[in-house]
């Protein structure tokens, strides 16, 4: 297995349908139809990517809002399926993205822990096996028989945390969500992580907080409006990212003295 993830010119191309609205009686008659038509905008969210990352690599993405981080995530765990391009994903791939992807809100925690592990490749039986873990360190022992739609922000990223490294997937895939939880829980996240990355495994981690792509990564990507800007080693990527993001920031300070 020489790559873990391969990525070859993808895009993505989101159709973004403005609301329609209904026709007065009069104008459907002139018109012959109900809705008014409104034209679709259409969003590249990523465009022309390719890298590949090393089994045992943890590769670190950045970008401003709306670069199309968590697009490119979604993409590599299958959620969306390209544009155009190809992904080529070896091993089995466990995902914590943006809150809320991934829970029924109807159901159990419990019930929500079987079926993301049988999602993630378990067999029931392995299933059963983590499950005490995953629900203690996840700290919901008191809560997992309740629905989901009654837990914090901060419980469903313990849960859908404790689910993704409890699994024990190959690659782990992280979108920006370890800021919600609170400290304590945080390190002992970052602590799993840790534990994983030394034991060979691959990350995909997006962050906004720069220090990290230096501290976790051997390469990163500065994604800019889909398009990979910079790639390269960590240091390198992060002063690319900063120095423009001083320079963005010193114009519009020189546009509110204008
Ligand atoms: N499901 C979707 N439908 C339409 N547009 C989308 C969808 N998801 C993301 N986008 C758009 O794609 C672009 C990239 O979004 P996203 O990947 O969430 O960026 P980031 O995670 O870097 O902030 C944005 O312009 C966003 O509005
Ligand atoms: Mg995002």
């Amino acid at each position: 297995m020489t790559v873990a993830i391969h990525v070859e010119r993808l895009s993505k191309t989101f159709k973004r349908y403005q609301p329609r609205r209904y026709r007065t009686l009069k104008e459907s008659l002139i018109n012959g139809e109900m809705f008014e038509r409104r034209l679709s905008e259409r969003v590249e969210a990523v465009k022309d990517l390719s890298f590949s990352v090393a089994p045992g690599e943890t590769f670190g993405i950045i970008g401003r809002n709306g670069a199309g981080k968590s697009t490119l995530l979604k993409l590599l765990c299958g959620i969306l399926k390209p544009t155009s391009g190809h992904i080529a994903v070896n091993g089995r791939v466990a995902a914590l993205l943006s809150l809320g992807v991934g829970f029924h809100e109807q159901m159990s925690g419990r019930d929500n822990v079987f079926l993301n592990g049988l999602v993630l490749g378990l067999s029931p039986r392995e299933v059963r096996a983590r499950f005490d873990d995953i629900v203690t360190f996840a700290e919901l022992e008191e809560f997992i028989n309740a629905p989901v739609w009654t837990y914090s922000t901060g419980m469903r990223m313990r849960l859908a945390f404790s689910v993704a490294i409890n699994v024990d997937p190959d690659i782990l895939i992280i979108d920006e969500v370890l800021a919600v939880g609170d400290i304590a829980f945080t390190e002992k996240c970052l602590a799993r992580m840790r534990e994983f990355q030394a034991r060979g495994k691959t990350m995909v981690l997006v962050t906004h907080e720069i220090a990290s792509l230096t501290e976790w990564c051997r390469r990163a990507l500065w994604l800019d409006q889909g398009r990979a800007r910079v790639m390269g080693a960590p240091a390198d990527v992060a002063q690319a990212y900063l120095s423009e993001c001083s320079e963005a920031a010193s114009i519009s300070a020189i546009d509110a003295v204008a």
